[in-house]
């Protein structure tokens, strides 16, 4: 596998998806382009720690790419419940590493995205993951893949109220709950996502929580 770039390995998702990555010897030459500092990365990652996450840098760091996997994201929390600062980071992020990917001809992206998404949801975060889903589909890259789990299970290292809630409820109707919506492990998708990566697609594709589960 040639050079692949990681967003977001500081994440629930990313830290899996990090482990699955170091493990796999098909993965020898990785860059984790973060905000903060990564300790205990073996030799095989290189880290680039910046704040400019416009298309204009990124176009730079992904010089030479094969895959870009993203799984930047935020909550609620995080921007104070700000709609606009949520937008800049979900949306304007992602669709900035698709554009920077674009210009490279990355082979493929590989984004996180969320069962549910769907452009005529009244639920903000829903909408605004058909909206990145939707934008970057437009770009035409080789191959975009959209993974879309639904509750991430997982340990964090924040204390998330809410989530820890559905995280300890939901598995216990996990059973009655349609495949799109039952909870899925953060390892799961990383997995899937490593999976993915390998394969020879064209194309936008889109992975839903079923096929998550199955992997
Ligand atoms: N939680 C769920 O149940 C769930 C369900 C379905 C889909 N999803 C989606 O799946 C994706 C991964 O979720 P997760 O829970 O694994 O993620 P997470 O733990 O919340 O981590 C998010 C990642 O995004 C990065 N990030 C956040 N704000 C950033 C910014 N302004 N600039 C640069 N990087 C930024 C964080 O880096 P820093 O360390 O620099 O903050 C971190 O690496 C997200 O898109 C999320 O919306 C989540």
């Amino acid at each position: 596998m040639k050079k692949v770039v990681v967003f977001g390995s500081t994440g629930l998702t990313g830290r899996q998806l990090i482990k699955i990555l170091n493990e796999d010897p098909s993965f020898k030459d990785i860059l984790l382009i973060s905000r903060v500092k990564i300790d205990n990365l073996d030799k095989k990652f290189k880290i680039v720690i910046t704040h400019d996450f416009s298309i204009k840098n990124l176009s730079k760091l992904l010089k030479g790419c094969d895959v870009v996997f993203s799984l930047i994201g935020t909550t609620q929390k995080k921007v104070n419940w700000d709609k606009k600062k949520y937008r800049d980071i979900d949306f304007q992020i992602n669709y900035n590493i698709a554009s920077a990917s674009k210009k490279n001809l990355v082979r493929k992206l590989i984004l996180v995205s969320s069962s549910g998404a769907n452009l005529k949801s009244q639920n903000f975060y829903l909408k605004l993951k058909a909206e990145i889903e939707s934008e970057i589909s437009k770009l035409e890259i080789k191959n975009f893949v959209t993974l879309r789990p639904s509750l991430l299970l997982g340990r964090r290292k924040e204390f998330r109220f809410f989530e820890k809630i559905a995280q300890l409820f939901m598995p216990m109707i996990s059973f009655i709950l349609p495949d799109e919506y039952k909870p899925v492990s953060a390892f799961k998708v990383a997995k899937t996502m490593v999976y993915v990566s390998k394969l020879n697609q064209l194309g936008n594709i889109v992975i839903s929580n079923k096929d998550i589960l199955q992997v």
